[in-house]
């Protein structure tokens, strides 16, 4: 196992890309601290419908202990008692993946103020305040690591004046921690996924979710383990000298664009 004991927080970990991370960890040997808002897993109109189990208890089915924490990531409180809670169960924090996000359609004239604020709020300013509290923990571990989940709409136009600018700029996040920590061998990477098959596309038509298919060189669209298999990667020994990188997980999507 590549990750035999080590302990990992996994913010929106009930759903989605969130969950098949953790499982993946767990599965790689590691405990996982789920902080989510909530902590059923979400049920899309077109992925995850069925579902019926916590990622709780798929850690528990692992082999693996967890640990739910009901956590908004906009609420400096709430996640600064995350990472104090991780601690008192686990004793030890080495792998953060600050993934919770979540996407508002809209342009500059029809997205108002206060929802521009929730999502760079949540997809930008939540990273920043998981990365705050969890440094010092992070410094004493011997593989210290940490992975933003970003998006492919970091890199392009077109994708909306919230979402996509709060990703590009998890990508230089990601860049100026990876300096920042550095010399203390914590390591800083990004991932950024293309069209993944979670409950998050409920906002698009089943039309835009078949041209985002069509629009992948490797035709099918991602799956959350495909996500979860390049955060065990980062979180590995293999990784340990890869920091300040974003990879695009997206089937080929960005080949053709950037
Ligand atoms: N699915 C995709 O196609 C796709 C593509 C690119 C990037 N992403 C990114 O991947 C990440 C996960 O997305 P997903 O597709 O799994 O979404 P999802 O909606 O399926 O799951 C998101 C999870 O985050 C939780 N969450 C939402 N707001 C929160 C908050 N304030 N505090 C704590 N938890 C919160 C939700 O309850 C949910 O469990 C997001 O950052 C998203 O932007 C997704």
């Amino acid at each position: 196992m590549k990750l035999e004991d080590r302990v990992a927080i996994v913010t929106g970990g009930s759903s989605g890309i969130g969950r098949g991370v953790a499982i993946e960890l767990a599965q790689e040997g590691a405990h996982v601290s789920i902080a989510d808002v909530q902590e059923e897993p979400k049920r899309g109109k077109y992925h995850d419908q069925d579902l019926v189990t916590t990622t709780g208890a798929e850690v528990d089915a692992a082999g693996r202990r967890s640990l739910f924490v009901r956590t908004d990531m906009g609420d400096n409180g709430a996640v600064s008692k995350l990472v104090e809670q991780t601690i008192s169960e686990f004793g030890r924090l080495d792998v953060i993946v600050n993934n919770a996000g979540i996407h508002i359609p809209g342009d500059s004239q029809s997205l108002s103020v206060a929802d521009w604020d929730r999502v760079v709020g949540v997809n930008l300013r939540g990273l920043f305040l998981l990365t705050k509290f969890a440094v010092p923990h992070l410094r004493r571990s011997p593989a210290g690591r940490i992975i933003n989940i970003a998006s492919v709409h970091a890199f392009h136009g077109g994708g909306g004046p919230a979402y996509a600018p709060a990703k590009a700029a998890v990508v230089n996040l990601t860049r100026d921690t990876a300096v920042e920590v550095a010399a203390d061998g914590v390591t800083v990477n990004a991932i950024c996924p293309g069209y993944i098959e979670t409950p998050i596309q409920d906002y698009l038509t089943e039309e835009e979710i078949k041209a985002a298919m069509e629009k992948t060189p490797l035709p099918r669209l991602g799956l959350p383990s495909d996500i979860g298999r390049a955060c065990v990667f980062f979180a590995s020994d293999d990784a340990e000298w890869i920091t300040g990188t974003a990879l695009p997980v997206d089937g080929g999507w960005l080949a053709p664009i950037v």
